[in-house]
């Protein structure tokens, strides 16, 4: 094994609490020079328990950062209708800057009419349409989360990506779709891979920038990337490890492919902190925007 060719790692975890460390300064002066204290509201209907660990996590890092957090929790079997009330009420509250309403929803729930009924000014996930919209055509809206913490360590890692090749593996409206977007922004030469694409392989094998969220395990190999590219792993798979203990691992096979691409996101550690942090940051924008106050870019250095 050659250590010089160990790829460095994006240290999501670090750049996340530089980020919050951010939030927390805004948070401060909208509170003292305004009086207006950021609210995210949270709905978790049933009871996942995957999605009740993000659901608390959301909830500890928002009072951390001095914003409010409401957190409305519906049973398993709630209705369709229970659910959209709840969105409407959210909407008509001041308090609320931000909603979040946890995917995916229990089988019986169409989660578009619920989407569609926040309202976009406070959709911080930047699910709506409108928001997609927004970012296809580079208009100022909510960006998604995880896709807006992956531009943010590349940007950190890389300054310039134009003319890169970057590939995309996934094609959800949660990410796959608007990464692209962003990396398209960024100058980058995107195309967007997915499941139904022929010779996956060959189309990563191209990548300057490679992006996977497949949510298959260890699916990336080291053949399958470029000497030199920078690698973002936003697979969160739960894997049988020793003992009874699961363990986490990515989309990619972190051992093989960390010999070959020139920087890499670890997982844990890497996109995931980053999610958290940027739905702080869209609810700290949510809250500025809907008080008439000025918008506030996403910083690079901290
Ligand atoms: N489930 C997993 N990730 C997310 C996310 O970013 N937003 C929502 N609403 N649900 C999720």
């Amino acid at each position: 094994m050659n250590d010089s060719t160990t790829a460095s790692i994006i240290d999501g975890k670090a750049t996340a609490l530089g980020l919050r460390a951010w939030i927390g300064d805004q948070v401060i002066s909208l509170n003292s020079n305004h009086g207006i204290k950021p609210g995210l509201a949270v709905v978790l209907v049933g009871e996942d328990p995957a999605s009740e660990v993000y659901v608390r996590n959301k909830r500890k890092t928002a009072v951390k950062l001095g914003m409010e957090s409401y957190e409305h929790t519906l049973p398993a079997d709630s209705d369709q209708e229970t659910v959209m009330r709840l969105v409407q009420g959210l909407n008509a509250d001041p308090k609320v800057h931000g909603i979040l309403v946890q995917l995916p929803l229990p089988k019986h729930l169409d989660e578009k009419p619920v989407v569609l009924a926040i309202n976009p000014l406070k959709d911080v996930d930047g699910l709506h349409p409108e928001n997609a919209g927004r970012l296809m055509a580079g208009n100022v809206g909510m960006v998604p989360c995880t896709p807006l913490g992956c531009q943010l360590l590349l940007r950190r890692r890389m300054r310039d990506m134009t003319g890169k090749d970057a590939v995309v593996i996934g094609r959800s409206m949660l990410f796959g779709k608007p990464m692209a977007q962003l990396l398209l922004s960024e100058n980058c030469t995107v195309t967007t891979a997915h499941s139904r694409t022929a010779d996956l392989a060959a189309h990563c094998r191209r990548a300057d920038i490679l992006v996977a969220a497949v949510g298959r395990a260890e699916m990336v190999k080291a053949d399958w990337v470029k000497p030199g590219a920078v690698v973002v792993d936003v697979g969160i798979n739960r894997i049988p490890g020793e003992g009874k203990k699961a363990k986490l691992v990515g989309d990619v096979d972190f051992a093989l492919v960390s010999k070959v691409a020139s920087a890499i996101t670890p997982v844990p550690g890497g996109v995931g902190p980053m999610t958290i942090a940027c739905l702080m940051f869209n609810t700290l924008r949510a809250a500025r925007l809907q008080n008439g106050l000025a918008d506030v870019d996403m910083p690079t250095d901290f």
